[in-house]
């Protein structure tokens, strides 16, 4: 982990209040796992003091990029950033998501802002892994729930990587009808997945522990990528608690807090006192 101060060389509205940013840097290429995530300042002043977490999206060729959706003051102050300017940034921070258990399906569930490091992963998993792609067998399944039809991110992205995109939006007006969790549960019903799928997701809590409940109940490996308000990013201040249950052995014997910028943002899903 450094502190960087980065050339932006992109920073885009990509659908209404989503920008992607691209940043130049050899180190975050070479350094950053998918689910990591930097500490960007977002102004050169002292207002606001504290930096913002933002996943990394995609590993590009000689940097990273970004994805945000503009909340409040930092996030608004970065979309007016220009190509030239700079930004000073602190990553890659964090655990990432574990890639060991590659050998079966992957699915991905992705709600809102949360399908940003998902890209990023299943980059991973399509290149890096070394898997050949068998869509019946083998394949990445990628589930992205949405309010409305425009709020939809990325479903490009994962088609082109080969992935299977499904799409659930709120008022229906793109993929089905509902939320992208109904429609996780339904495809789990009906598909025959193989010995070793796992299922990595990031998004709202609800959303989180749904699908948390539904891995659980079939007996898949889940990972959670969570958010927490952050400060300091690296697990000093203990302003980013989250109940996990303490397990020595597989043994429940109690409950304990950990960091969610430190010890996570991934964590096991059935870890978690949800
Ligand atoms: C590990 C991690 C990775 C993240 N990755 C991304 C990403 O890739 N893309 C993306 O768009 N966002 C991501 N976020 C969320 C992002 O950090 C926040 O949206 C951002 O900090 C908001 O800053 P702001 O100054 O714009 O809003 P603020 O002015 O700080 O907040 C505006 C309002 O939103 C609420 N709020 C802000 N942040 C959060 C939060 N994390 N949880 C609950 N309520 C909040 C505040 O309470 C306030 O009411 C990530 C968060 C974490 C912890
Ligand atoms: S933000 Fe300081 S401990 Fe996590």
């Amino acid at each position: 982990m450094k502190q960087l101060m980065l050339e932006i060389t992109g920073n885009k509205e990509i659908s209404e209040g989503f920008y992607r940013m691209r940043l130049e840097s050899a180190y975050l290429a070479a350094n950053s796992k998918p689910g990591q995530f930097v500490e960007v300042k977002c102004s050169s002043g002292p207002d606001p003091l504290l930096r913002r977490p933002l996943g990394i999206h995609r590993v590009v060729k000689g940097g990273i990029e970004l994805l945000y959706k503009i909340i409040g003051r930092g996030t608004g102050l970065i979309a007016r950033m220009k190509p030239g300017d700079t930004l000073d940034v602190i990553g890659p921070l964090g655990n990432g998501f574990d890639l060991s258990p590659h050998r079966g399906a992957d699915i991905l569930v992705a709600g809102g802002h949360g399908v940003a490091p998902l890209v990023a992963l299943a980059d991973s998993l399509v290149n890096s892994v070394g898997r050949i792609v068998d869509r019946e067998k083998r394949g990445i399944h990628v589930f992205i729930g949405a309010k409305t039809a425009k709020h939809i991110l990325c479903a490009k992205d994962f088609g082109k990587l080969g992935c299977d995109v499904h799409v659930a939006t709120e008022d229906g007006s793109g993929g089905s009808k509902g939320l992208i969790t109904n429609s996780l549960a339904a495809f789990l019903n009906t598909i025959h997945y193989p010995l070793c799928t796992t299922i990595y997701a990031c998004g709202p809590t609800g959303m989180l522990k749904a699908v948390a409940g539904i891995a659980m109940e079939k007996h898949i490996p889940c990972q959670v990528s969570l958010e927490e308000r952050m400060a300091c990013g690296v697990g000093v201040c203990l302003g980013c608690p989250v109940k996990v249950t303490r397990s020595p052995g597989h043994q429940v014997t109690g409950f304990e807090y950990k960091m969610v910028c430190k010890d996570g943002p991934v964590f096991n899903a059935e870890d978690i006192a949800w």
